[in-house]
Protein backbone atom coordinates (compact mmCIF):
# COMPACT_ATOMS: atom_id res chain seq x y z
CA UNK A 1 0.00 0.00 0.00
CA UNK A 2 1.94 3.71 -0.94
CA UNK A 3 1.32 6.72 0.95
CA UNK A 4 -1.90 8.40 1.30
CA UNK A 5 -3.98 5.12 0.56
CA UNK A 6 -6.09 4.33 3.33
CA UNK A 7 -6.20 1.41 5.10
CA UNK A 8 -9.41 -0.72 5.25
CA UNK A 9 -10.72 -0.17 1.78
CA UNK A 10 -9.79 -1.90 -1.63
CA UNK A 11 -8.24 0.74 -3.75
CA UNK A 12 -9.94 -0.44 -7.07
CA UNK A 13 -13.38 0.64 -6.80
CA UNK A 14 -15.95 -2.05 -7.86
CA UNK A 15 -17.73 0.50 -10.33
CA UNK A 16 -16.23 3.10 -12.16
CA UNK A 17 -18.21 4.99 -14.16
CA UNK A 18 -16.71 7.99 -17.12
CA UNK A 19 -17.80 10.85 -18.74
CA UNK A 20 -16.05 10.46 -22.10
CA UNK A 21 -15.62 13.87 -23.14
CA UNK A 22 -13.15 15.91 -25.53
CA UNK A 23 -13.08 14.38 -28.64
CA UNK A 24 -14.03 17.65 -30.23
CA UNK A 25 -11.18 19.44 -28.84
CA UNK A 26 -8.70 16.70 -29.42
CA UNK A 27 -9.35 17.06 -33.40
CA UNK A 28 -9.63 20.45 -33.34
CA UNK A 29 -6.61 20.90 -31.34
CA UNK A 30 -4.75 19.16 -34.30
CA UNK A 31 -6.68 20.69 -37.16
CA UNK A 32 -9.02 17.03 -37.68
CA UNK A 33 -12.46 17.11 -38.22
CA UNK A 34 -14.25 16.45 -35.24
CA UNK A 35 -14.95 12.61 -36.35
CA UNK A 36 -11.49 12.21 -35.84
CA UNK A 37 -11.40 12.89 -32.63
CA UNK A 38 -14.76 10.81 -31.90
CA UNK A 39 -12.66 7.85 -33.95
CA UNK A 40 -9.89 7.92 -31.60
CA UNK A 41 -12.29 8.14 -28.69
CA UNK A 42 -13.57 4.59 -29.75
CA UNK A 43 -10.22 3.26 -29.51
CA UNK A 44 -9.96 5.27 -26.05
CA UNK A 45 -12.89 3.70 -25.32
CA UNK A 46 -11.52 0.05 -26.60
CA UNK A 47 -8.43 0.55 -24.54
CA UNK A 48 -10.50 1.71 -21.32
CA UNK A 49 -12.13 -1.21 -21.21
CA UNK A 50 -8.84 -3.73 -21.41
CA UNK A 51 -7.71 -1.58 -18.70
CA UNK A 52 -10.34 -1.55 -16.55
CA UNK A 53 -10.91 -5.79 -16.40
CA UNK A 54 -6.73 -5.21 -15.87
CA UNK A 55 -6.97 -3.07 -13.18
CA UNK A 56 -10.09 -5.41 -11.57
CA UNK A 57 -12.51 -3.35 -11.56
CA UNK A 58 -15.67 -5.38 -11.91
CA UNK A 59 -18.22 -2.65 -13.81
CA UNK A 60 -17.84 0.01 -16.12
CA UNK A 61 -19.98 2.64 -17.33
CA UNK A 62 -18.93 4.68 -20.28
CA UNK A 63 -21.45 7.95 -21.23
CA UNK A 64 -21.52 7.54 -25.39
CA UNK A 65 -24.21 9.73 -26.19
CA UNK A 66 -26.62 11.74 -23.82
CA UNK A 67 -30.30 12.46 -24.36
CA UNK A 68 -29.12 15.92 -25.44
CA UNK A 69 -26.35 15.05 -27.68
CA UNK A 70 -29.59 14.61 -30.49
CA UNK A 71 -29.09 18.45 -30.18
CA UNK A 72 -25.43 18.48 -32.18
CA UNK A 73 -25.85 18.81 -36.32
CA UNK A 74 -27.38 15.55 -38.19
CA UNK A 75 -24.13 14.50 -39.47
CA UNK A 76 -21.82 14.60 -36.44
CA UNK A 77 -25.02 12.71 -34.87
CA UNK A 78 -25.50 9.99 -37.69
CA UNK A 79 -21.50 9.49 -37.56
CA UNK A 80 -21.81 8.74 -33.92
CA UNK A 81 -24.50 6.23 -34.16
CA UNK A 82 -22.75 4.71 -36.92
CA UNK A 83 -19.53 4.55 -34.81
CA UNK A 84 -21.57 2.93 -31.75
CA UNK A 85 -23.26 0.31 -34.27
CA UNK A 86 -20.04 -0.52 -35.77
CA UNK A 87 -18.31 -1.07 -32.16
CA UNK A 88 -21.39 -3.42 -31.62
CA UNK A 89 -21.01 -5.29 -34.61
CA UNK A 90 -17.26 -5.49 -34.56
CA UNK A 91 -15.97 -5.93 -30.93
CA UNK A 92 -19.05 -8.07 -29.51
CA UNK A 93 -17.63 -11.37 -30.59
CA UNK A 94 -14.45 -10.34 -28.48
CA UNK A 95 -15.66 -9.12 -25.44
CA UNK A 96 -18.00 -12.20 -25.18
CA UNK A 97 -14.76 -14.36 -25.38
CA UNK A 98 -13.13 -12.11 -22.40
CA UNK A 99 -16.11 -13.15 -20.61
CA UNK A 100 -17.58 -8.82 -20.36
CA UNK A 101 -21.44 -8.49 -20.57
CA UNK A 102 -22.92 -5.87 -22.01
CA UNK A 103 -25.63 -3.97 -20.58
CA UNK A 104 -26.84 -0.58 -22.75
CA UNK A 105 -28.83 2.01 -20.40
CA UNK A 106 -30.71 4.87 -21.84
CA UNK A 107 -34.02 5.34 -23.51
CA UNK A 108 -35.23 2.27 -26.30
CA UNK A 109 -38.55 3.17 -27.45
CA UNK A 110 -37.05 6.12 -29.73
CA UNK A 111 -34.01 4.31 -31.08
CA UNK A 112 -34.64 3.22 -34.89
CA UNK A 113 -35.27 -0.61 -34.61
CA UNK A 114 -32.22 -2.01 -36.24
CA UNK A 115 -30.01 -0.35 -33.68
CA UNK A 116 -32.20 -1.49 -30.64
CA UNK A 117 -31.98 -5.08 -32.14
CA UNK A 118 -28.63 -4.41 -31.75
CA UNK A 119 -28.59 -3.68 -28.57
CA UNK A 120 -30.49 -6.61 -27.40
CA UNK A 121 -28.85 -8.87 -29.31
CA UNK A 122 -25.52 -7.72 -27.62
CA UNK A 123 -27.19 -7.97 -24.29
CA UNK A 124 -28.79 -11.43 -24.77
CA UNK A 125 -25.37 -13.06 -26.34
CA UNK A 126 -23.36 -11.85 -23.61
CA UNK A 127 -26.31 -12.09 -20.68
CA UNK A 128 -24.26 -14.99 -18.68
CA UNK A 129 -20.80 -13.62 -18.72
CA UNK A 130 -18.79 -12.76 -15.13
CA UNK A 131 -15.65 -11.80 -16.05
CA UNK A 132 -16.28 -7.82 -15.67
CA UNK A 133 -19.87 -5.98 -17.08
CA UNK A 134 -19.19 -2.95 -19.87
CA UNK A 135 -22.46 -0.53 -19.33
CA UNK A 136 -22.95 1.83 -22.03
CA UNK A 137 -24.81 4.68 -21.60
CA UNK A 138 -26.61 5.68 -24.99
CA UNK A 139 -29.20 8.11 -25.29
CA UNK A 140 -29.27 8.27 -21.91
CA UNK A 141 -30.16 11.17 -19.72
CA UNK A 142 -30.44 10.75 -15.83
CA UNK A 143 -33.72 12.81 -15.93
CA UNK A 144 -35.15 10.74 -18.61
CA UNK A 145 -34.42 7.53 -16.78
CA UNK A 146 -36.34 9.04 -13.92
CA UNK A 147 -39.30 10.31 -15.35
CA UNK A 148 -39.90 7.02 -17.85
CA UNK A 149 -39.35 4.93 -13.86
CA UNK A 150 -41.87 7.00 -12.52
CA UNK A 151 -44.42 6.72 -15.71
CA UNK A 152 -43.88 3.53 -14.64
CA UNK A 153 -44.82 3.24 -10.89
CA UNK A 154 -47.53 5.68 -11.92
CA UNK A 155 -49.18 3.40 -14.40
CA UNK A 156 -48.78 0.42 -12.05
CA UNK A 157 -50.60 2.63 -8.92
CA UNK A 158 -53.32 3.91 -11.06
CA UNK A 159 -54.41 0.32 -12.02
CA UNK A 160 -53.64 -0.76 -8.33
CA UNK A 161 -50.51 -2.65 -8.84
CA UNK A 162 -48.94 -0.88 -5.85
CA UNK A 163 -49.49 0.97 -3.64
CA UNK A 164 -47.99 4.56 -3.72
CA UNK A 165 -46.66 3.84 0.28
CA UNK A 166 -45.14 1.15 -0.76
CA UNK A 167 -42.35 3.54 -3.03
CA UNK A 168 -39.68 3.80 -1.31
CA UNK A 169 -35.99 4.24 -2.59
CA UNK A 170 -35.19 0.73 -3.40
CA UNK A 171 -38.74 0.91 -5.67
CA UNK A 172 -37.53 3.71 -7.94
CA UNK A 173 -34.24 2.30 -8.13
CA UNK A 174 -35.71 -0.99 -9.25
CA UNK A 175 -37.38 0.91 -12.00
CA UNK A 176 -34.23 2.87 -13.63
CA UNK A 177 -31.91 1.33 -16.02
CA UNK A 178 -29.52 0.45 -13.79
CA UNK A 179 -31.67 -2.00 -11.69
CA UNK A 180 -29.23 -4.88 -10.49
CA UNK A 181 -25.88 -2.52 -11.22
CA UNK A 182 -24.46 -1.14 -7.75
CA UNK A 183 -23.91 2.63 -7.65
CA UNK A 184 -20.55 4.28 -8.89
CA UNK A 185 -17.88 4.01 -6.56
CA UNK A 186 -16.32 6.41 -8.71
CA UNK A 187 -17.01 9.23 -11.37
CA UNK A 188 -14.72 9.98 -13.93
CA UNK A 189 -14.83 12.96 -16.25
CA UNK A 190 -12.20 13.97 -18.61
CA UNK A 191 -11.75 17.05 -20.43
CA UNK A 192 -11.85 19.04 -17.66
CA UNK A 193 -15.29 20.24 -17.59
CA UNK A 194 -16.55 19.74 -14.12
CA UNK A 195 -20.41 19.21 -14.27
CA UNK A 196 -22.15 16.10 -14.65
CA UNK A 197 -23.76 16.63 -17.78
CA UNK A 198 -27.58 14.39 -16.83
CA UNK A 199 -25.18 11.02 -16.02
CA UNK A 200 -26.57 8.95 -13.31
CA UNK A 201 -27.81 11.86 -11.03
CA UNK A 202 -29.43 9.39 -8.59
CA UNK A 203 -27.18 6.53 -8.67
CA UNK A 204 -24.13 8.89 -8.21
CA UNK A 205 -25.98 10.64 -4.94
CA UNK A 206 -22.35 9.55 -3.37
CA UNK A 207 -19.97 8.96 -6.01
CA UNK A 208 -16.36 10.30 -5.76
CA UNK A 209 -15.85 12.65 -8.45
CA UNK A 210 -12.75 12.72 -10.16
CA UNK A 211 -12.12 15.39 -13.20
CA UNK A 212 -8.99 15.39 -14.87
CA UNK A 213 -7.88 17.54 -17.95
CA UNK A 214 -6.85 14.65 -20.36
CA UNK A 215 -9.12 14.29 -23.53
CA UNK A 216 -11.07 11.79 -23.71
CA UNK A 217 -8.94 10.44 -26.98
CA UNK A 218 -5.38 10.44 -24.92
CA UNK A 219 -7.00 8.59 -21.60
CA UNK A 220 -4.41 5.68 -21.91
CA UNK A 221 -3.56 3.26 -18.81
CA UNK A 222 -1.26 6.48 -16.94
CA UNK A 223 -4.64 8.36 -17.09
CA UNK A 224 -6.72 5.43 -15.65
CA UNK A 225 -4.41 4.52 -12.57
CA UNK A 226 -3.95 8.39 -11.80
CA UNK A 227 -7.77 8.81 -11.44
CA UNK A 228 -8.14 5.65 -9.39
CA UNK A 229 -5.07 6.64 -6.87
CA UNK A 230 -6.86 9.72 -6.50
CA UNK A 231 -10.29 7.67 -5.73
CA UNK A 232 -7.53 5.77 -3.39
CA UNK A 233 -7.10 8.80 -1.13
CA UNK A 234 -10.52 9.85 -1.01
CA UNK A 235 -12.35 9.68 2.10
CA UNK A 236 -15.96 8.42 2.06
CA UNK A 237 -18.19 9.39 4.35
CA UNK A 238 -22.46 8.81 3.48
CA UNK A 239 -23.33 11.56 5.29
CA UNK A 240 -22.15 9.96 8.81
CA UNK A 241 -18.77 11.17 10.41
CA UNK A 242 -16.29 8.14 9.77
CA UNK A 243 -15.86 5.85 6.17
CA UNK A 244 -17.71 3.25 7.18
CA UNK A 245 -16.83 -0.43 6.17
CA UNK A 246 -17.09 -1.74 2.81
CA UNK A 247 -20.15 -3.75 2.98
CA UNK A 248 -21.84 -0.47 4.12
CA UNK A 249 -20.49 1.73 1.39
CA UNK A 250 -21.38 -0.42 -1.02
CA UNK A 251 -25.25 -0.73 0.10
CA UNK A 252 -25.69 3.18 0.11
C1 LIG B 1 -17.36 13.46 -26.24
O1 LIG B 1 -16.64 14.41 -26.94
C2 LIG B 1 -18.20 12.59 -27.14
C3 LIG B 1 -19.65 12.84 -27.03
C4 LIG B 1 -20.22 13.69 -26.22
C5 LIG B 1 -20.52 12.07 -27.88
P1 LIG B 1 -17.28 15.76 -27.45
O2 LIG B 1 -17.81 15.55 -28.83
O3 LIG B 1 -18.27 16.30 -26.49
O4 LIG B 1 -15.99 16.69 -27.51
P2 LIG B 1 -15.88 18.22 -27.09
O5 LIG B 1 -16.48 18.37 -25.73
O6 LIG B 1 -16.64 18.99 -28.12
O7 LIG B 1 -14.42 18.50 -27.11
C1 LIG C 1 -21.47 14.58 -21.99
O1 LIG C 1 -20.63 15.32 -22.82
C2 LIG C 1 -22.10 13.45 -22.77
C3 LIG C 1 -21.19 12.39 -23.17
C4 LIG C 1 -19.93 12.29 -22.85
C5 LIG C 1 -21.78 11.35 -23.98
P1 LIG C 1 -21.15 16.62 -23.58
O2 LIG C 1 -20.00 17.16 -24.32
O3 LIG C 1 -22.38 16.32 -24.36
O4 LIG C 1 -21.56 17.57 -22.36
P2 LIG C 1 -21.70 19.15 -22.26
O5 LIG C 1 -22.62 19.60 -23.35
O6 LIG C 1 -20.34 19.71 -22.44
O7 LIG C 1 -22.23 19.39 -20.89
MG1 LIG D 1 -18.17 17.57 -24.92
Amino acid sequence: MSAGQRPGRPVIPGHVAIIMDGNGRWAQMRGLPRQEGHRRGLEALRCAVRNAGDLGVRILTLYSFSTENWRRPATEVSFLLGLLKRFVEKDLGELHSAGVRVRIIGGRDDLAPDLRRLVEHAEAVTRDNTHMTLVVAFNYGSRDEIVRAARQLAADAAAGRIDPAAIDEGVLAARLDTVDIPDPELVIRTSGETRVSNFLLWQAAYSEFVFTPVLWPDFDRAAFEDALAEYGRRERRFGGLSEPSDRAAGAA
